[in-house]
């Protein structure tokens, strides 16, 4: 019951918690905003926290604990070897996941780093749903590559397909059909699909997916960071799965594939991460070199306290009125600005509402950083900061990326629906005002591999332009 309807029949989303533990938040004036702009390099990732009024850059380890979690803190075992803190989220990933073997690592890129180092090679091919900038990047680093095999419904930013994340099984049995199987040394499922807009896969699709793989004899990975959006989605949109609960979804995905690994950060509601599977030959290569790069198998680079949040946030996970608060934020977002014109990732996916700036700066030209100039125009009005998806997340080599989101995360159980409504207000008046977003540019053209921080530079005098006539409105 994580929406009401209200008296004059609409819906709204309504916050399945109180709140116990507050932190305080403050907007400062837009010149200020404006100034920390430039401090960070127009780069929202180099923003001082204390100058976010409404953060929305991720939900990555930024999502509110319980009660439960929070006292669990103290349950934890420091020893550096065979501590038991480990033993109970090896014994929860078994309960939940059906995994025999668990380890932790200290957040999903290191899972990524690890799962690379185990199993790729020069001249590898990794089939995968759509790319996550962070494995792509590792496994290139290695030699190989990632062959993206989203169908054509996932490439679009607009339509209702309720699983735009699906496979095209089509491609991915050809490919395998021409592909020597040496140079395959997994099939990634990424669920849900982070940079289409969060967008899930459906259960059957995984299956087929699954099924295929063991025709050929290739092992499938599953990263379920995004996971708990994606349940929602499998149990609000698959008529086949209404009925179960989100502990027996996760339980079919979960036996469908070979590896899960999954950011901790995001599944589990704490700051870490891990791998489990049942094969003991890949387990052993992947524990190997978890001692060797992260820290002693029981702890993998976490710390003990955190794997006792991380085995609460797996139980609260399993009740479907904490999984749907995500979405159903974010649906609302989504519908509002749909009402208003404003351009949207349709339908609604998970992890946050997904602004489509081609649309939103079309006045802008495809190289012109038209997500960049979006978030940090964002920031400007609002004090809101978000997340660009588009050029500046990509490596420099791709220089025209398929989509440019700009995405307002909606961190789990952190902010309330007046915040989400303030977001909303501001956003739409800057659309209003888009035309004054100007265009950006690197910085250093140089750099090969643009991982988040590198700085950007507008073009003009935009900025102090539009931060003028936000000011005239008289909106703060
Ligand atoms: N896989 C997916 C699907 C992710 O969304 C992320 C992180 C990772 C792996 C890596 O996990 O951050 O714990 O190292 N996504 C973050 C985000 C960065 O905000 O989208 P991590």
């Amino acid at each position: 019951m994580s929406k009401v309807k209200l008296s004059n029949g609409s819906y709204m989303p309504i916050e399945m918690h109180r709140v116990s533990t507050v932190h305080p938040i403050r907007l400062i004036p837009v010149e200020d905003r404006v100034a920390a702009l430039d401090e960070a390099g127009n780069c929202s990732y180099n923003l001082k926290s204390e100058d976010v009024f409404i953060d929305m850059l991720t939900d990555s380890g930024f999502n509110a604990m319980s009660d439960a979690q929070a006292g669990a803190f103290h349950l934890a075992d420091f020893a550096y070897a065979g501590s038991e803190s480990y033993y109970r989220m090896a014994d929860k990933i078994r309960e939940i996941l059906g995994k025999e073997r668990f380890v932790p690592v200290h957040q999903g890129r290191a899972c990524e780093h690890m799962l690379a180092k185990a199993f790729v090679k020069p001249g590898d091919l990794i089939p995968t749903n759509f790319h996550f900038c962070t494995f792509q990047t590792q496994v290139r680093l290695l030699g190989g590559d990632l062959v993206e095999m989203l169908q054509e419904k996932g490439m679009v930013t607009g339509g209702e397909d309720g699983f735009k994340g699906d496979y095209d099984l089509e491609k991915l049995e050809k490919f395998l059909k021409e592909t020597p199987l040496e140079r395959v040394p997994m099939i990634r499922i990424e669920a849900g699909t982070n940079l289409i807009g969060g967008q899930p896969i459906s259960m059957d699709n995984i299956i087929a997916v699954s099924e295929i793989a063991k025709r050929y004899g290739v092992r499938t990975l599953l990263d379920m960071s995004l996971v708990m959006d994606n349940l929602h989605f499998i149990k609000t949109r698959d008529a086949k799965r209404r009925d179960m609960t989100i502990r027996e979804i996760i339980r079919e995905m979960a036996d469908a594939v070979d590896i899960i690994y999954f950011s901790g950060r995001k599944l589990g509601f704490a700051r870490g991460g891990g791998i489990c599977m049942n094969d003991e030959k890949d387990f052993l290569a992947v524990r190997a070199l978890v001692s060797c790069y992260e820290g002693f198998p029981t702890f993998g680079g976490m710390s003990s306290a955190e794997l006792e949040v991380m085995r609460v946030g797996f139980d609260d996970t399993m009740d479907a009125d904490v999984v749907s608060q995500g979405p159903d934020f974010i649906e609302y977002m989504v519908e509002e600005f749909k009402k208003r014109g404003v351009p949207v990732v349709t339908p609604a996916g998970g992890l946050g509402c997904h602004l489509d700036a081609d649309r939103f700066c079309e006045h802008l030209g495809r190289r012109e950083f038209r997500a960049a100039a979006l978030a940090a125009a964002i920031y400007i009005v609002s004090g809101v900061r978000c997340m660009e998806r588009g050029l500046s997340s990509e490596k420099h080599e791709d220089s025209i990326c398929p989509f440019e989101l700009v995405r307002l995360a909606v961190p789990r159980r952190v902010y309330t629906i007046s915040h989400i409504n303030y977001v909303i207000d501001r956003v739409t008046w800057l659309y209003e005002h888009r035309g004054m977003i100007g265009a950006m540019h690197w910085e250093d053209e140089s750099i090969e591999t643009h991982l988040f921080t590198d700085y950007i530079r507008p073009v003009g005098d935009w900025r102090e332009k539009l931060a003028a006539e936000y000011k005239k409105a008289n909106l703060e």
